[in-house]
C-alpha cells in the first residue's frame, strides 16, 4: 500500500463519516439536512453525489478518524486536518479540522474515488469564505478536476454534449432536474487539463456561466480556451442575478429545458451579440467588436470550421465576406 492509496482510502473514510453524520446525526439532520432540503434537493441527489455534513467542532474528524485507526499524517496529506503553525511557521503540535459546520462536497475522480472536498457554509452572513476546498495533494489537482463528471460522464457519452457551469449547487439541481450531462469548474477559471479532460468524453460543450458580469467576463475567456481545445461551443445565458441552480428552481424543470433549447447560440452570436450591443452604431467600436470575433475564430484549430465562422461573421455584422477575410489574415499575421 503506497501514500497515494493511503491518501484515497482516508478520503473515502471522511466521506462515508460525514455522509453518515447528514443523515444520522442529530446537528446533521437540523443543520445541514435541513439546509439541503431548504436548496431543493432530494434524497436520491444526496445518494447519487455522497453529500455529507461536517459538525461545528474542532476535531470532530481528528478523533473519529483516530478512533477508527487512521493515520493522522494522511488526514494532514489530504488536508482534512490542518497543522497549527505559530507566527515563525513551526508545528506548535495542535491539530484542528479544516471543514467544521459545512455541507460537504465530495469530489471524484473519473473512476470514482474520492480525492477532496468542497464545503460550504450554512451561515448567510459570515465572515468565512462561503466556500472552502482541500487543498493540493497528491491526489487532488484542482486543475485537472471537474465537478460532478463522475456522475456525468456517461449521460455526456450518450447525449455527446456536456453542459458546463461554474457550481456544485447548479450541478446538482441540474441533474436532479433530468439533465445529468453536467459538470461545474467549481469556481476556477477553466484550464487546459479541464479542457482535456472533457474531450475524452465529447466535443461538444454548452456554457451555463451565471448571469453577471463575472459569469460573462468568465463565459468569453472559456469560449476561447474551449474553442482552442477543438471542442464546438455553444453559450445558454441567463437573467442577470440568476444562476443555473436558482433560474431551474424559480422557472421549473421543463421551462429550463425549453430555455436551453431556445436561448443556446453558437460562439459566433454570443459574441456578436455581447459586442454589437456596446458598439450599437459607433463604427469605431463596431470594428473593435468584429476583431473581438475574428480573434476567436483564430482560436479554432479545424480551417473549414474556420471558413464557416468567417461567413457566419460576415452575415451577422454585415461585411463583405472578402473585407472580412483580410482583415482576418492581417490580424493572423501580426499575432504571429
Ligand atoms: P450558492 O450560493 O451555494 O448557490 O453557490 P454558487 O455556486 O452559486 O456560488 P458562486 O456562483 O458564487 O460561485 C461558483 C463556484 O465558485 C462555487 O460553487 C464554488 O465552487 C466557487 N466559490 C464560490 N465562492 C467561493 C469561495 O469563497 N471560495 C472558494 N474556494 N470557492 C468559491
Ligand atoms: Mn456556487
Ligand atoms: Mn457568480
Ligand atoms: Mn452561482
Ligand atoms: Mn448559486
Amino acid at each position: 500500500q503506497n501514500e497515494k492509496d493511503s491518501q484515497f482510502i482516508v478520503s473515502n473514510w471522511a466521506k462515508d463519516h460525514y455522509h453518515r453524520l447528514l443523515e444520522h446525526d442529530e446537528e446533521g439532520q437540523s443543520v445541514g439536512w435541513s439546509y439541503l432540503r431548504q436548496r431543493g434537493l432530494n434524497q436520491t441527489t444526496i445518494s447519487t453525489f455522497e453529500l455529507g455534513y461536517s459538525l461545528d467542532q474542532w476535531d470532530n474528524l481528528l478523533k473519529s478518524a483516530t478512533a477508527a485507526g487512521y493515520e493522522q499524517k494522511y488526514l494532514e496529506k489530504t488536508g482534512l486536518v490542518v497543522v497549527r503553525e505559530d507566527d515563525n511557521g513551526q508545528d506548535t503540535g495542535r491539530r484542528y479540522d479544516r471543514f467544521r459546520g459545512r455541507v460537504m462536497f465530495p469530489i471524484h475522480n473519473v473512476s470514482g474515488r474520492v480525492i477532496g472536498f468542497g464545503a460550504r457554509t450554512l451561515k448567510p452572513h459570515d465572515k468565512t469564505a462561503k466556500y472552502l476546498n482541500s487543498p493540493e495533494s497528491e491526489i487532488y489537482h484542482k486543475s485537472d478536476v471537474l465537478y460532478g463528471l463522475y456522475q456525468a460522464r456517461q449521460p455526456i457519452r450518450s447525449e455527446e454534449q456536456c453542459y458546463l457551469v461554474e457550481g456544485y449547487l447548479d450541478v446538482l439541481s441540474l441533474h436532479q432536474g433530468g439533465i445529468k450531462n453536467v459538470v461545474a469548474t467549481s469556481g476556477t477559471s477553466l484550464t487546459d487539463g479541464q479542457i482535456r479532460l472533457l474531450k475524452r468524453y465529447t466535443d461538444n460543450v454548452t456554457v451555463l456561466y451565471d448571469g453577471d458580469a463575472a459569469g460573462i467576463r468568465a463565459s468569453l475567456r472559456g469560449i476561447d480556451m474551449l474553442l482552442e481545445g477543438g471542442l464546438n461551443v455553444r453559450v445558454v445565458m441567463f437573467p442577470d442575478g440568476d444562476d443555473p441552480d436558482s433560474y431551474i428552481r424559480k422557472v421549473g424543470d421543463q421551462r429550463f429545458k425549453d430555455h436551453l433549447e431556445t436561448a443556446s447560440q453558437d460562439f459566433i452570436q454570443f459574441k456578436t451579440d455581447l459586442v454589437s450591443r456596446e458598439a450599437a452604431h459607433d463604427p469605431v467600436k463596431k470594428a473593435e467588436a468584429i476583431r473581438e470575433v475574428l480573434q476567436s475564430i483564430s482560436k479554432v484549430p479545424d480551417p473549414i470550421k474556420r471558413q464557416v465562422f468567417l461567413q457566419q461573421t460576415s452575415q451577422a455584422f454585415g461585411i463583405d465576406e472578402q473585407v472580412l477575410i483580410t482583415e482576418y489574415n492581417k490580424l493572423v499575421r501580426n499575432a504571429t
